[in-house]
Formats: C-alpha cells, sequence, structure tokens
C-alpha cells in the first residue's frame, strides 16, 4: 500500500484538491489537503469520478516535481557565460590545499588537524576580473565517496601530483573520477621546489594511466607548480581559464537555483549551515529550498571566504546557506520549490525513505567532525 497526499493525488490526477475532497466527503470522509491517503482510498476516489489513473508511490510523485525542475531547459537566449568550477584532486599530502591557499592567500593547511583536510571547501578566486570556484576535497582515503562528489559538481579537474612522489593510489582513484565525470584535467606537477625533483618520472607514469602531457604530444595540460615558492600559480590559472574559454560554461541565472550541497554541520548558535554550490540559476534569501531530507527558507547568505552577507548567489557560486531544519548530506542537490509545503512534503518523504532504509542497514551516511569557518 502506498500512501499518498491527497495534494500529490489530485495533482497527479489533473483534477482540483477541492473535487477531490468533495469526493471524500461524499464518501463519509472529512479531510484536508495534506491527509495521507492509501492505495484503496485513491482506487475509490478515481472509480468515482471515472478517472483512469495509474498510481505511483508518492515519492515517484515527489521526485518527479523534482525531475522537471531539473529538466526545464534553458532557452538559448537566456544563457550567460559563467566562471569554471575548479576541483583539486589527487593524493594526501600532494599539496592541493598549499595550492589553493596560495591561490586565494588563506593558511588552511596551518589549521588543520594533522595536517589533512577532512572538508570540503569551495572558494571564488578573481584573477583580473576572470573569476574561477576552486573546490578542494580531502585526500585521505576514507573520504573516497566525498572526493566522488567533488567530481561531480566540476568543470576542470586539477589532478596535483607531488613531482617527489608521482602517481600513488588516491592519484590513480582521482584520475578515474574525473574521467567517469568527463571533465578535462589539468595536471599541477607540484613540490618542483624539492631539490634533484625530476618531472619525467611522474609524466611517463601519467602516459601510462592514459594521460599524455601536451609537451609530449598528448592533450593534457601539465602546469608545473610549487606551493612553497609560488611556482607557476599564475601559469596554473592562465591554464584554467583558457580551457574555461574553450569550453564556453554557460547558465541562466534567471531561474530558480539548483545545485549541489558539499557538506553541512549543525551549530549551537547559528543552526544548521550548508555549503552549498550554485549550478545554474539565481538562489536568493528567502527563497524555499529542498535538499536532501532537509528543506527552509534561506534565512542568509554568506561568502564562503570572508563570511560576509550576500542576497544571491548566481551560477558556479560557492555560498554558505542558514535557514534549513537539518543538515543535508554531502552530495546532496538542492532545488527552489514555489511553496514551503511542497519542500516539506519532497523532504518528509525522502527522510521517511532514507529512515526505513537506515533500519535495514541499507544506506551509509558520511559524518563530519568539525566544520571549519574562516
Ligand atoms: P590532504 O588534504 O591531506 O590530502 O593533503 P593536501 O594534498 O591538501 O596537501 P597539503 O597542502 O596539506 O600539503 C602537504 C604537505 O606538503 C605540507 O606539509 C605542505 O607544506 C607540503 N607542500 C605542499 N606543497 C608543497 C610544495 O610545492 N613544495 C614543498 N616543498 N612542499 C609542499
Ligand atoms: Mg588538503
Amino acid at each position: 500500500e502506498l500512501p499518498c497526499s491527497i495534494r500529490s493525488f489530485s495533482e497527479a490526477a489533473g483534477i482540483s484538491a477541492a473535487q477531490v475532497l468533495k469526493t471524500l466527503m461524499g464518501m463519509g470522509m472529512m479531510m484536508n489537503i495534506n491527509a495521507q491517503i492509501d492505495q484503496g482510498t485513491a482506487e475509490l476516489i478515481a472509480a468515482e469520478l471515472d478517472l483512469e489513473i495509474s498510481l505511483k508511490s508518492q515519492t515517484s510523485l515527489e521526485e518527479d516535481l523534482i525531475d522537471q525542475i531539473e529538466e526545464r531547459a534553458d532557452e538559448e537566449a537566456d544563457l550567460v557565460p559563467r566562471q569554471p568550477i575548479v576541483t583539486f584532486l589527487g593524493h594526501v599530502d600532494h599539496g592541493k590545499t598549499s595550492l589553493l591557499d596560495y591561490l586565494i592567500g588563506t593558511r588552511i593547511v596551518k589549521g588543520e588537524a594533522g595536517g589533512i583536510t577532512q572538508h570540503i571547501r569551495a572558494y571564488e578566486v578573481d584573477k583580473d576580473g576572470r573569476k574561477i570556484t576552486f573546490v578542494d576535497t580531502p585526500g585521505h582515503e576514507a573520504f573516497t565517496e566525498m572526493r566522488a562528489r567533488g567530481a561531480n559538481v566540476t568543470d576542470i579537474a586539477v589532478l596535483v601530483i607531488a613531482a617527489d612522489d608521482g602517481i600513488m593510489p588516491q592519484t590513480e582513484e582521482a584520475i578515474s573520477h574525473a574521467k567517469a565525470a568527463g571533465v578535462p584535467i589539468v595536471v599541477a606537477l607540484n613540490k618542483m621546489d624539492i631539490p634533484g625533483v625530476d618531472s619525467n618520472r611522474p609524466m611517463t607514469q601519467m602516459t601510462e594511466h592514459g594521460l599524455t602531457p601536451s609537451e609530449w604530444g598528448g592533450d593534457v595540460e601539465v602546469v608545473r607548480t610549487s606551493a612553497t615558492t609560488g611556482l607557476g600559480m599564475d601559469e596554473l590559472l592562465d591554464t584554467l581559464l583558457t580551457v574555461s574559454e574553450l569550453n564556453e560554461y554557460k547558465a541562466n541565472p534567471n531561474r530558480d537555483a539548483l545545485g549541489v550541497c558539499l557538506e553541512s554541520e549543525q551549530q549551537a548558535d547559528r543552526g544548521v549551515i550548508a555549503k552549498f554550490v550554485v549550478q545554474n540559476g539565481t538562489l536568493k534569501v528567502g527563497d524555499v529550498v529542498v535538499c536532501g531530507p532537509a528543506h527552509g527558507r534561506v534565512k542568509a547568505l554568506t561568502d564562503t571566504l570572508t563570511g560576509e552577507p550576500m542576497r544571491e548567489a548566481g551560477p558556479s557560486t560557492p555560498v554558505n546557506v542558514t535557514g534549513l531544519d537539518q543538515p543535508p548530506g554531502a552530495g546532496d542537490r538542492f532545488h527552489v520549490l514555489d511553496n514551503i509545503a511542497e519542500a516539506r512534503e519532497i523532504a518528509e518523504t525522502r527522510e521517511f525513505d532514507s529512515k526505513s532504509q537506515n533500519l535495514s542497514g541499507i544506506t551509509t551516511k558520511v559524518s563530519f567532525e568539525h566544520f571549519q569557518q574562516l
């Protein structure tokens, strides 16, 4: 038996909820629009109203709504260029966070427990008025799943390979994630400042992994970098901007936002804070959002780097969001809906589904120890 709300039923059947309620009343059942009816009752209403309906579960009805949002195509005329979302991937300690620190002028590495990144971070960098959104991912093998998700929001993957260490197991994983995501790969051959390092060995390894450097006649740009001396930093940014221009990433800022939650946390004083990357549309304060099992109205948007309040976040923008009722999971997609009741209904259905799955031990949840904020 599949329960279904009267609202969903009427939407699916293409008749007014008032008509459904009246029919129910005629059958001696007083109900309101949000009440759940079971399959038998739905069939009775259908028979009463002479409707041919195929009954689906509520989950699929709600997800249909999400699918419609996802599939709503943008008119070519509404599309404008957007900045690339670039993700750093690679083996633990090869220098992903250090490179990002150098690029944006922060010192995140210094504050990390054991120097190991346990969070996905996203920041916007401005190079002579041209922007890039960077996503830093944890390189520890326990975070394979999150890293896989990092690759899903990304337009370009920067594969960080420490020149002294070469390709390691998690470099291989990163290569397969980037290939699976179908995004261009730019290699940052890092730690080139270490005396005696030889770039030939890692580049030979790259070739063995199907990545032939462009200087050897292939199509993978290799930038020699050092997060210590700053070697290659401008070249890396220029390379990324060139790849971005070739690919002409576009989005429609004038539609309801959709995108991905990178991570989230429940904070004692501020409630739930979720880090989103907007992929299309513009997210605004006051928008109704559903994200995995969470929903709510956006209370505040803040810059992921400075913490400054923002009124809206357009395509490719990383942003911290408050106002959700619970922390969504890493990798959960978010959507803006017209009304809060709809959002609540979708979120509750998902929560119900995930609870029943948890009980049967199907799902495992990634949890985060602490969500650091600059
Ligand atoms: P995880 O987040 O744990 O995966 O590591 P990561 O890839 O972010 O590496 P991280 O930036 O934390 O750097 C690891 C270590 O390498 C640190 O001690 C850095 O100071 C050092 N390091 C990073 N880049 C360079 C570089 O270009 N040259 C040298 N000599 N050391 C570097
Ligand atoms: Mg790191």
